[in-house]
């Protein structure tokens, strides 16, 4: 049996970095993954993949709408998924290879299989036929075995015409009706990849609203450019289920198709949606995605054998200072516990986890965590919006700008967008920013790590920022959150 200071369950974000934080603090790592690739969700079929297609397909969009603005005019633009597919599997293959390396480099052991608690200091790791292959003594034992999607009884995924997140990410021909059910990030950016492509995208949600924990009126203002670029949502609307069918006509059949370009079927789906009034209607699509969250994998791993308790949603409990399970030597971070399913949440995790394990001050800031909308314009934004502040009691200034008037927005035809801080009415720290416009996701990090500092409104203002750059546009907001906006 081969001993460890720590086996991670787990190669996602939160079970590489953490691993990675552990070797560098001097302990024996193991690492055990059943993907034959590390990277987890985020770098397999998720953060990484969904985000090379997005910019693909913002390439595609610009060329066809875009470039005669600036003088450039381009013939025939036209539409290649299957390389498109390819690009963004070659990204996938480069940043999971980029975690061997450091899994090397740090002299992480990796074991490919299906991990399972056997006891408290032991991991039995099995084949995928579920044949053990080896057991691994561990002082102790890290779970992040992150998370996967949430699927309807009453909406089979079958993964051709009915298909969540890991199919959308690697069909090879665009969709004539792509029906999205939840309005969340999912929907909005797969979304959004399929709809530039060419396809109708309709949008079915249960809350009358996108982005419940987002302020709602950014959220409300991203509503209104996306229906812009033409996706379509049924707001309050329940499915009820959907059904497959072989359709009557080719003209039916799904742009679905293997590699090939072989269609794989003559399938439709009918949705049936109940709307707010309580009347029932039914949608025809040729693809439903099915986005309405995801839930924590804990599945098979033998909890009940070490009696690992669970949080009433199915997240394994842990001391959020710790990250300790109720079984003192069994650890937990990333999807599989609770709070926001995103990777950099899981990443700082990983590390606080770790450095705490070995009697250091590791903390994570859960009022500091980004999440961002990686659609065009992008939606991002840190710390409590208008309705929980008020929900909390909190009294607070609001301050606003917009990407109109900013020079570089104009230079980059990027005139849509505002921003919103909110500060502490009395000493000005700031509480929350929200942004919706271009490079939202990368603008955003300056308010986080303002955050992270405690900073007032003022401080921002009264920071030199280049021009002509984006970012004064927070600038601007900071201004005008103390009353004086020079440029707005
Ligand atoms: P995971 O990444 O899910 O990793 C867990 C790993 O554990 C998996 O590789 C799994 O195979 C393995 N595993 C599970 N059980 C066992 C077992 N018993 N034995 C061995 N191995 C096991 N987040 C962002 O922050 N930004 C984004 O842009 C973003 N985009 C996303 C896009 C999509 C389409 C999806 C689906 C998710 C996206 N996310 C994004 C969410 C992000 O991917 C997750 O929050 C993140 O991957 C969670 O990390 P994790 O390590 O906890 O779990
Ligand atoms: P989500 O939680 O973001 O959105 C799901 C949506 O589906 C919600 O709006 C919900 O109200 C709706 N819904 C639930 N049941 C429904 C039903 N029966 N009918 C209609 N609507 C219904 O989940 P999503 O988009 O699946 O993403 C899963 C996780 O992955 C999220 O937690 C997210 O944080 C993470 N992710 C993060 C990304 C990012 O950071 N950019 C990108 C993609 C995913």
């Amino acid at each position: 049996m081969k001993e460890f200071d720590l086996v991670i369950i787990g190669g996602g974000p939160a079970g590489y970095v953490s691993a990675i934080r552990a070797a560098q603090l001097k302990m024996k790592v193991a690492i055990v993954e059943k993907r034959a690739t590390l990277g987890g969700t985020c770098l397999n079929v998720g953060c990484i993949p969904s985000k090379a297609l997005l910019d693909s397909s913002e390439h595609y969009e610009n060329a066809l709408k875009n470039f005669s603005a600036h003088g450039i005019s381009v013939k025939d633009v036209k539409i290649d998924v299957a390389q498109m597919v390819a690009r963004k599997d070659k990204v996938v293959s480069e940043v999971t290879s980029g975690v061997d390396f450091l899994m090397k480099k740090n002299k992480i052991e990796r074991f490919l299989g299906t991990a399972s608690l056997q006891s408290a200091t032991e991991v039995l790791v099995a084949d995928a036929s579920g044949k053990a292959i080896d057991t691994l003594k561990a002082k102790k034992i890290i779970i992040a075995t992150g998370s996967v999607p949430v699927e309807l009884p009453t909406v089979p995924v079958d993964g051709v015409t009915v298909i969540t997140s890991d199919h959308a990410l690697s069909l090879t021909k665009v969709p004539k009706h792509l029906i999205v059910i939840g309005a969340g990030v999912i929907g909005l950016e797969l979304g959004s990849v399929w709809r530039r492509l060419g396809a109708k995208v309709t949008i079915v949600e249960f809350l009358p609203r996108l982005f419940p924990s987002c302020d709602r009126q950014m959220a409300n203002l991203a509503q209104r450019l996306y229906e812009q670029q033409g996706l379509e949502f049924l707001f309050e609307h329940k499915v009820e289920k959907a059904v497959t069918s072989t359709a009557g006509s080719a003209a039916l059949t799904a742009g679905l198709s293997d590699r090939t370009s072989t269609p794989l079927s003559d399938r439709k789906a009918v949705v049936t949606v109940k709307t707010p009034t309580g009347e029932t209607k039914t949608l025809e699509g040729d693809v439903v995605l099915c986005a309405i969250g995801r839930k924590p994998l804990t599945e098979g791993l033998g909890l009940d054998k070490v009696g690992i308790k669970l949080t009433e949603r199915g997240r394994i409990a842990v001391d959020f200072h710790s990250y300790q399970t109720n079984v003192p030597n069994i650890f937990a971070i990333g999807d599989v516990i609770d709070g926001p399913m995103l990777a950099h949440k899981a990443m700082e995790e990983g590390v606080a986890a770790v450095e705490v394990m070995a009697g250091q001050a590791g903390h994570v800031n859960y009022g500091a965590i980004p999440g961002i909308v990686y659609t065009h314009p992008e939606v991002a934004w840190v710390g409590m919006g208008e309705e929980e502040l008020k929900e909390k009691g909190i009294e607070y200034k609001v301050g606003r700008s917009f990407f109109k008037p900013n020079g570089r927005a104009k230079a980059m035809m990027e005139g849509d967008g505002q921003l919103k801080l909110l500060s502490d009415k009395k000493t000005d720290r700031l509480l929350g920013a929200f942004i919706v416009g271009a490079r939202a996701s990368e603008l955003i990090a300056e308010l986080t790590l303002a955050m992270e500092f405690g900073a007032s409104a003022e401080d921002v203002a009264r920071t030199c920022h280049a021009h002509p750059t984006l970012s004064e546009i927070i600038k601007d907001a900071a201004e005008n959150n103390g009353g004086w906006a020079i440029h707005q």
